[in-house]
């Protein structure tokens, strides 16, 4: 329990916090971070931890890195704020739609600016409905996106996720959203079933579901490239041509949310890159600022851009916009980012120390207590199982997960993050992350996982060969 007047306790008394039990915040507080130096960051009480998940995945250039702050501040004396609607712009926004369009994987490319990941993904909706609308094809509405996919939180961006607690006491999702499978074949194969079956499997129930909805209805198929907060989901190698080939056929658009994947993070600039996704229309945030300003960008292809143009010649206005979307000092901030990105060679860095970050993940795989560990670029999953031969998981799901978590955070002063997806502990540092750095993060891991693996054998929870 916090000390009333302490932050954490004012916290805990004033504040309402998500993705948490309400009561157990209430009680215990929060730990409260006031400041950061590279990938590291300190609380209140000037304990340094390790930040292995950069923040919420999105401090590509840690903490404090001081030419994107002068950009912020210099851009705050220029012109702190003006809006981008009826009519009116801002430089700082035009030369960043025109570097994105510039530096997406999509042709005569447009770029709308929103806040949030969640945000964007909502316009996205909206898009879609405004543009099948305008090309007088009113029926064509549906989005299948998978189970275990995060696309954010608004009501629309978490009708597209798929995952059960974001939905059923929000009365959510809305309709014309259908989830499908999720390519995790470590907890989704029938027994005995290769990658190539579970793939063929899953290509099939995308087909049939395109036939039992009618093809004529569904717009688009949303997908993170590699589902993030949901476990860092790889799909296996032929998912996407497979996938792309069934959404060709029908003319559905392929919905790409590089929220997590963008920037750098799967060893490309783009998840789709990495993945062979050719996108019709693509979600970024966090990376875009490196997470100092909120700003999300919502990227859609020509065909759908000349849609919307010439619904708006039928209804006469773009009924949509907001006060902060192309806000000055978030798009100073994510020139900046992109300036640091390529003059630094960022993508070179992260090609050479994934090489590392990956070896020190193929060990842990060694690990007792871990079951299957999956890896691309600087983004990564340890998932533990109580006993490795007999593929038997631990009950509750996810408990481990936390003991694992919490005592690299207590103990070993490591942030990392739990994900739901059995007992999975995920790993997004910084992207400035140094070997020697990488050498820390998983020297620290290792000690908690064997610290609750002995825990564990004491308890007789998992078998050990
Ligand atoms: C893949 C993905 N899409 C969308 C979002 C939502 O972004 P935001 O939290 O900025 O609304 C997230 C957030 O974690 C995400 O991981």
């Amino acid at each position: 329990m916090p000390q009333e007047n302490s932050a954490a306790g004012r916290d805990a008394r004033y504040m309402l916090h998500g993705y948490c039990d309400l009561a157990t915040n209430r009680k215990l507080g929060s730990s409260v971070i006031s400041g950061g130096e590279g990938i590291y960051v300190y609380d209140e009480n000037g304990t340094i931890y390790l930040e292995g998940a950069a923040g919420m995945w999105c401090t590509a250039f840690g903490f404090g890195e001081e030419e994107i702050i002068e950009a912020a501040v210099e851009q705050l004396y220029k012109l702190p704020y003006y809006h981008t609607l009826a009519y009116k712009s801002v430089n700082p926004a035009i030369d960043l739609a025109e570097k994105l369009s510039q530096i997406v994987p999509i042709d005569d490319a447009k770029v709308h600016f929103a806040l949030s990941g969640s945000e964007a993904n909502d316009f996205l909706i909206k898009f879609t409905r405004y543009y099948n609308n305008s090309i007088g094809r009113p029926e064509k509405k549906k989005i299948i996106s998978r189970i275990n996919g995060f696309h954010g939180a608004t009501i629309g961006a978490a009708s597209l996720s798929g995952i059960p607690v974001m939905h059923k006491a929000f009365d959510l999702p809305i309709n014309n959203i259908v989830h499908i499978t999720e390519p995790n074949w470590f907890h989704n194969a029938y027994p005995g079933e290769s990658i190539e079956e579970f793939t063929n499997r899953l290509t099939e129930e995308l087909a049939n579901v395109i036939m039992a909805e009618g093809p004529e209805t569904i717009a688009g198929f949303i997908a993170e490239p590699i589902t993030g907060a949901g476990g860092v989901i790889i799909p296996p190698e032929n998912y996407y041509p497979k996938i792309q080939e069934i959404l060709h056929k029908h003319d559905i658009m392929f919905f790409a949310d590089e929220v997590i994947c963008g920037f750098g993070r799967t060893g490309k600039m783009w998840g789709c890159e990495t993945m062979g996704i050719q996108p019709s229309t693509m979600t970024l945030a966090k990376s875009l600022t490196s997470a100092y300003q909120p700003l999300s960008a919502l990227i859609i292809n020509d065909q759908m851009y000349q849609g919307m143009e010439k619904g708006c010649d039928q209804i006469g206005f773009f009924g949509h916009g907001t006060t902060y979307g192309g806000h000055p000092v978030s798009c100073a901030v994510a020139l900046k980012v992109i300036e640091l990105f390529e003059r630094r060679n960022m993508l070179t860095h992260i090609q050479n120390v994934s090489i590392h970050f990956n070896d020190h993940i193929a060990k842990l795989k060694e690990h007792p207590l871990v079951g299957q560990v999956r890896s691309k670029g600087l983004l990564a999953a340890v998932e533990l199982i109580a006993d490795k031969k007999n593929k038997r998981f631990f009950e509750p799901m996810g408990s481990v997960a936390k003991r694992v978590k919490d005592c690299a955070e207590e103990t070993h002063k490591l942030i990392i993050r739990q994900v739901p997806c059995g007992d999975t502990c995920a790993f997004s540092p910084p992207l400035i992350i140094t070997e020697n750095e990488i050498d820390d993060m998983f020297g620290r891991f290792t000690l908690a996982l064997d610290q609750i693996t002995d825990e564990l054998t004491k308890e007789n929870l998992i078998n050990v060969y």
